[in-house]
């Protein structure tokens, strides 16, 4: 809600003291009140200058502007009355006021009709440094200081030793697989609830994925699950040859139990941290938990080079050689000579230096998407539908994405119907990843629940759903975003519908 004192004025005020406000109030429109604080009219620039060639001077009291029947919404209207009425009487101003007449705040069509998007980029001021320099120095290609700079820079942040800088984080978690010893017929052991690019270069190896559940404390991999996996692996002498535990909506797994079981049976971790730079997990960044771990800085993730990726690792010669590999498997002799296949996977050193500029701005980043995650957590605080993605004792989430669930228990409004309407009203909302074990691609593929009885991942993805949690929105758009999502589920409750779920 704005604060409205800046643009309130009285009869008795001059059109000089009435010009004045509007140019420091940076709108234009002010509201002219009674001495109860009534609103009587709301009063634009364009009135002003119709007194003044009127023969007012600027001397003129405001009373000297006609009467005129406000127009406006009572407390509580919902964005879709605002906007109608907005387009019924062009206008693109509307102030809300209470039982009383008392305006109570101002809708500004910019605010209601601009699309709010969903995680877009958030550029800092150092980026255009970094790239300029590679201008100038002609450093354009997949080689140069930037590169360089943004590994040791990223390897540093995180605490490990060593990192290659990638085209994506898709590439990251190919190479990393391989660098694993993934090969064809071996199975992977992976988070079921993710985006599918986890899944993807298991496939690419010929490698077959087996799905690992969620646990409700963190929504990521279920260490329950994954014990009844391995034990079941290792009783068929079967054993994955590698675990990808993923890190959603910037929050770690829950590492240790998973590192446990998982050097119980020698079994190498990569971690697919692309959604979790800048968490940490018992005081140390998530993506640094496994032999490996990777990052994306794909346009939406909390910082970007617009597309790229990141693998990590404290083993610097499986680093050195993610690199070879990145590079067409070139060797080191004086003409083109490759002893095996490689990629064209390295990232350009004009990304790198955006991604050294972003990178100074992380800790600003995390902190700003926190922000973003509480408002809506008090805006939305009464709400009883609403529940929230926990973040454990131990974790500290970016809040890269505000996730949260929609208890169906509590509100007859289905997930897709609060999806939509967001989109009606220009705000972008996206549904939980759906599980992979639930996509047509991997149909056949193996699955593990949490328990036996319970698929966590299957709930998630019936009820979840995420919130615009850009870190540049403004405090006006996360209230457009409350206000909205208010309005589809504070409504009555009409039936009683019980919770299902589905073991995919
Ligand atoms: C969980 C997860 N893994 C992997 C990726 C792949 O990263 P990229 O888009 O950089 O290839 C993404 C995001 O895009 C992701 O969200």
């Amino acid at each position: 809600m704005k604060n409205l004192a800046t643009i309130l004025i009285r009869v008795e005020d001059t059109i000089r003291t009435a010009l004045a406000r509007l140019d420091r109030a940076g709108w234009t429109i002010l509201l002219l009140v009674d001495e109860d604080g009534v609103l009587l009219r709301t009063v634009t620039d364009g009135d002003l200058r119709r007194l003044l060639l009127a023969n007012r001077d600027l001397e003129s009291t405001l009373d000297q502007l006609e009467e005129q029947h406000p127009r406006t919404v009572s407390r509580g209207a919902s964005t879709d009355l605002v906007l109608r009425l907005m387009n019924r009487c062009q206008v693109d101003q509307v102030p809300e006021v209470d039982e009383d007449g008392r305006p109570v705040d101002l809708h500004l069509r910019r605010e209601i009709d601009q699309p709010v998007l969903l995680s877009p980029p958030h550029l800092a001021d150092e980026e255009r440094k970094f790239v300029e320099q590679a201008f100038a120095t002609n450093w354009i290609a997949p080689v140069g200081p930037n590169i360089d700079a943004f590994e040791t820079e990223i390897a540093a942040t995180v605490g490990m030793r060593s990192a290659a800088a990638l085209s994506s984080g898709t590439a990251a978690i190919h190479l990393g697989l391989k660098l694993l010893g993934v090969g064809p017929g071996d199975r992977v052991f992976c988070s079921s609830l993710t985006f599918v690019a986890t899944v993807n270069p298991i496939r690419y190896l010929d490698a077959e994925p087996v799905f690992i559940d969620s646990e409700p404390g963190t929504w990521n991999m279920s260490p329950a699950a994954l014990a009844r996996a391995l034990e079941a692996a290792d009783r068929s002498g079967n054993l994955p040859r590698a675990v990808v535990p993923v890190g959603l909506y910037g929050q770690s797994p829950d590492m240790e139990p998973i590192l446990e079981l998982c050097d119980r049976y020698g079994i190498p971790v990569l971690e697919d941290a692309a959604e979790s730079l800048g968490a940490t997990y018992r005081g140390r960044a998530a993506g640094t938990f496994g032999r490996l771990g990777i990052y994306s800085f794909n346009g939406n993730k909390i910082i970007t080079t617009s597309g790229g990726g990141m693998l990590v690792g404290d083993d610097e010669s499986l680093i050195e050689r993610a690199r070879f590999l990145a590079t067409q498997a070139r060797t080191p002799a004086g003409h083109y000579e490759h002893d095996e296949v490689g990629f064209n996977y390295r990232m350009s050193n004009i990304l790198a230096g955006i991604g050294r500029g972003q990178l100074q701005v992380l800790g600003d980043r995390v902190e700003r998407r926190r922000r973003i995650f509480e408002r809506y957590r008090s805006g939305l605080e009464d709400v009883e539908a609403i529940r929230w993605m926990p973040e454990p004792a131990g974790h500290r989430s970016t809040r890269w994405l505000t996730a949260a669930t929609i208890d169906p228990n509590a509100t007859d409004r289905d997930l897709r119907g609060i999806v939509d309407s967001l989109a009606d009203a220009g705000i972008e909302a996206r549904r939980i990843w759906k599980p992979m074990h639930r996509q047509p691609v991997f149909a056949g593929a193996g699955y593990w629940p949490h328990h036996p009885r319970e698929s966590v991942s299957d709930r998630l993805f019936e009820t979840g759903l995420c919130l615009p949690s850009g870190s540049g929105m403004t405090e006006q758009q996360q209230d457009r975003v409350v206000r909205r999502v208010r309005e589809r589920l504070a409504a009555p409750i009409r039936t009683w519908r019980s919770a299902t779920l589905s073991l995919g």
